[in-house]
């Protein structure tokens, strides 16, 4: 089965064509990053009037690249929620009418499953259950998988999302967004005991997370060291702050798979890109648990991550109507049709 996919959550215009949930035929990636660095973030209104502007001609040099033709497409799948409203409209829309002018059956997909299910793209043995978290610009979320389209959230974001905090952290560093991959790379060459940044646990929610006040120690750091005029050293900040974030990601997370007697644990979403989060994740897990991460290429948002978990979705029926509607905020457990 082809499913032709679309992802406009937020900056990335993609377009991909996936067969059976597993394989990748085609995959196309705008990234809009350079058009919002200028304004040292993601400016809502700017992200839609790309998507309109590319979204076309990528869905021409998609079906180009996969040496299909449109008569070989067998459904449509589009990331109907979460994300920025105006975006999301953007690909629903175009993958609304799509698949209405082609007769195609139009499947909505989640924006978090989907990251899920970039591992299945790469990893053919993975099935559930098993145990993810989801890190992202706007999500940090520990969630057990308990089949292909049924999931319970274990562990979540009090506030900001990791992302966020990498991207305010190295705003804050005088560095260019988005910030998590260039604090990654500063990090490599850092002291992660140079600072000791604040790590929130939860005694009540021992996996939820709380990221607003190791952005907010960043912060005081580098002003109370401006006004002393202290020189700071960029790489040392970098990796105490990895550290920080990193730390309570794996330790969340390990603990959690540890408590639920997990044997197969998956991370997604851009900040599992993270060389620090990757290397805790590996010592930290034991011996006969499993590890998926998805490669570099799969962890940031694309089309191909919607067509997997299309793929599932249109097996468990989840087909829409021309009703069918985008969500800005959305809860991972629920269905959209
Ligand atoms: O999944 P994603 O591409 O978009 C959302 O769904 O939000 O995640 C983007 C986030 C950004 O905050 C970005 O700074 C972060 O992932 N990110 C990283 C790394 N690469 C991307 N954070 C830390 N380390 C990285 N290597
Ligand atoms: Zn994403």
């Amino acid at each position: 089965m082809n499913i032709l996919s679309f992802e406009s959550s937020c900056d990335e215009t993609a377009v991909a064509i996936v067969r059976d949930g597993r394989e990748i035929v085609a995959d196309v990636v705008f990234s809009q990053i350079d058009v919002h660095k200028i304004y040292g973030g993601v400016v809502p209104e700017i992200a839609s009037r790309f998507h309109i502007e590319k979204i076309s001609q990528m869905t021409a040099e998609c079906l180009r690249r996969s040496g299909l033709s449109e008569e070989d497409l067998d459904a449509v799948a589009v990331t109907a929620a979460p994300g920025l409203i105006g975006a999301l409209l953007v690909g629903l829309n175009f993958a609304k009418g799509y698949a209405y002018a082609r007769g195609l059956p139009l499947i909505p997909v989640h924006h978090i499953r989907a990251h899920v299910a970039a591992n299945y793209l790469v990893y053919p043995e993975l099935k559930p259950p098993f145990l993810a978290m989801i890190v992202s610009g706007g999500h940090s979320h520990i969630v057990l998988v308990r089949d292909y389209t049924d999931y319970q959230i274990l562990g979540r974001t009090k506030d900001d999302a990791a992302g966020e905090a990498f991207d305010k952290g190295a705003r804050i560093l005088g560095l260019p967004y988005p910030g998590g991959v260039q604090i990654d790379r500063l990090a490599e060459k850092g002291n992660p005991a140079a600072v000791r940044f604040p790590r929130v646990h939860f005694k009540e929610d021992p996996y939820d997370f709380s990221f607003s006040g190791v952005k907010t120690a960043i912060v005081n750091h580098v002003h109370r060291a401006k006004q002393k005029g202290e020189a700071l050293s960029l790489s040392d900040l970098a990796a105490s702050y990895s550290d920080a974030i990193t730390g309570v990601l794996a330790e969340n997370f390990l603990r959690c798979a540890a408590d639920h007697h997990q044997k197969t644990l998956v991370i997604a979403g851009g900040v599992s890109a993270n060389s620090m989060l990757r290397a805790k994740l590996e010592q930290g897990k034991a011996r006969d648990q499993r590890l998926y991460m998805p490669p570099l290429s799969l962890c940031g948002d694309n089309g191909a991550m919607v067509g997997a978990q299309g793929y599932y979705e249109y097996l468990a029926g989840h087909v829409a109507g021309t009703e069918l509607n985008a969500y800005s905020a959305f809860s991972i457990e629920n269905q959209l049709c």
